[in-house]
């Protein structure tokens, strides 16, 4: 099939790319002319796992290629998907001008039938709004709509790609859902590269086909829920640090009931990045337009805001004055795995702890570059152990692999204090205690 993908950020690149891989012939198109020269010449924009390899193998036979116009994309698919972004605006609400602007120009240069299809993360009713921009910008052609989210998770986004739970379209009629039952066949049937199926993947995946209300309500259901669970064990994290219970004990117990399921129970810091954060927002926003005060994903929202602030206090509790102590940070980005800084829980801590006069010195394997931009007055050094050089404390705020092979006899040697305050429970207290260092970490007591 001749694809069109609209926006090449981390959904429409690794959209364009695995559906390139399965045989489509695809064009990535994208206004940043930047991005674009940048994957023309084959370098990559963002660090995403195995991407990178798929690109090159699929622009090298020709069935992946880029461009700045969204002409010619149109003119030379039959398939438009829309992967712009949609981020918050000040009141948490979607700000969907990209959306509207790319269906304004879809409709402006189309002269044959379409169908596009909704992929960035949207409020319901935006399928029929793009539905209004065709008929009130080109009444002459006629264009399919539909809506199929995407559920991808950066650092493992090729995997879930192609092994994904499921798959959602949402149509108005059954046409439009044959082209996508067809586009996503290789996928359903895992026919690519035996070496990037996930053995876990359900075979054949199983295909949700509805009407496009419900598939946008699908994923924000699905992230809301997904935030809800961290919240949920973050709380149960709190009570149990009170009673001296231990939350990953707690959470192995309840996980293991398959109607709760052990995903998305690791308590910490809580949720970050580009993703919850803004569509747990978003969705608060929708239900109240629509009357409706969702006030349990409000609490969801109001637990996870307080966590940096909640670490911060262990930090307090050990060192009691945090002025002019040198705190070392390992790990910046929002989760391992990826490079992206978007609503990183470091952001928030690093902030509280500046403004409580500390020094700090980071480490992260992957977002440096994009965390200096952020983060001024912080030191970057190029590894854990300058991190601790003369360090009152390090504090862990994300669990990179990496980490947990350090050499605490040497840090130890070069820490102030023996102090380790783990954001993500990477380690187990004993153990660390026997190393004789004092273990802060989350609902642990
Ligand atoms: C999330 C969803 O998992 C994807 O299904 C969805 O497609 C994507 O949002 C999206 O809407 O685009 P992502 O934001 O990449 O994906 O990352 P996750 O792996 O879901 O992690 C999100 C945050 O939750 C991270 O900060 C992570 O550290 C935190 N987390 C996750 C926890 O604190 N505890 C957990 O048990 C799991």
């Amino acid at each position: 099939m001749k694809i069109c993908i609209i926006g090449t950020g981390y959904v429409g690149l690794v959209t364009g790319t695995c559906f390139s891989e399965v045989g489509h012939r695809v064009i990535c198109v994208d206004s940043d002319e930047r991005k674009i020269a940048m994957l023309k010449r084959g370098e990559m924009p963002i660090y995403e796992v195995g991407l990178n390899e798929l690109v090159q193998r699929n622009k090298g036979r020709g069935y992946l290629t880029f461009s700045t116009s969204i002409e010619e994309g149109v003119e030379k698919s039959d398939v438009i998907f829309i992967c712009v972004g949609t981020p918050p605006k000040e009141r948490g609400e979607a700000d969907l001008s990209s959306v509207e602007k790319v269906a304004r120009q879809i409709a402006s240069f189309a002269t044959s039938s379409k169908l596009v299809v909704e992929k960035s993360t949207v409020p319901v009713k935006t399928g029929e709004w793009i539905k209004r921009v065709f008929k009130m910008y080109n009444s002459q052609v006629d264009f399919d709509i539909a809506s199929n989210p995407e559920f991808l998770r950066e650092g493992s986004a090729v995997a879930d790609f192609l092994n994904p739970d499921r798959i959602v379209i949402g149509v108005e009629k059954e046409g439009p859902a044959d082209i996508l039952k067809k586009i996503y066949e290789p996928i359903i049937n895992h026919q690519f590269d035996p070496n990037l199926r996930e053995p876990s993947s359900p075979h054949p995946v199983p295909l949700v086909v509805t009407d496009i209300q419900s598939a946008e309500i699908i994923k924000h259901a699905s992230n809301s829920f997904l935030a809800m669970k961290i919240s949920f064990i973050n709380a149960i994290s709190d009570i149990c640090e009170k009673v001296g219970a231990d939350i990953e004990k707690v959470a192995e117990g309840v996980g293991l009931d398959r109607r709760v399921g052990r995903h998305f129970l690791r308590a910490g810091l809580g949720f970050g990045g580009f993703c919850f954060p803004k569509d747990l927002q978003a969705f608060i926003k929708i239900a109240k337009d629509l009357n409706y005060d969702f006030t349990l994903l409000k609490e969801v929202e109001r637990i996870n805001k307080e966590r940096p602030a909640l670490l911060v206090k262990k930090i307090r509790d050990t060192l009691w004055i945090i002025k002019d102590k040198t705190i070392g940070i390992l790990g910046l980005s929002f989760k391992p795995g990826t490079d992206d800084m978007r609503f990183a829980p470091s952001l928030k801590v690093i902030s509280i702890l500046q403004k409580e006069g500390a020094r700090i010195k980071a480490y992260d394997p992957a977002s440096m570059g994009k965390a200096k931009e952020l983060l001024p007055g912080v030191v970057f050094v190029s590894d854990p152990y300058e991190v601790s050089e003369e360090a009152n404390a390090l504090v862990i705020l994300t669990e990179w692999d990496e980490f947990k092979t350090l050499n605490f006899f040497r840090i130890k040697k070069l820490m102030v204090n023996p102090v380790i305050i783990d954001g993500r429970n990477m380690f187990d207290p004993l153990k660390m205690k026997e190393l004789g260092f004092i273990y802060k970490c989350i609902g642990r007591g």
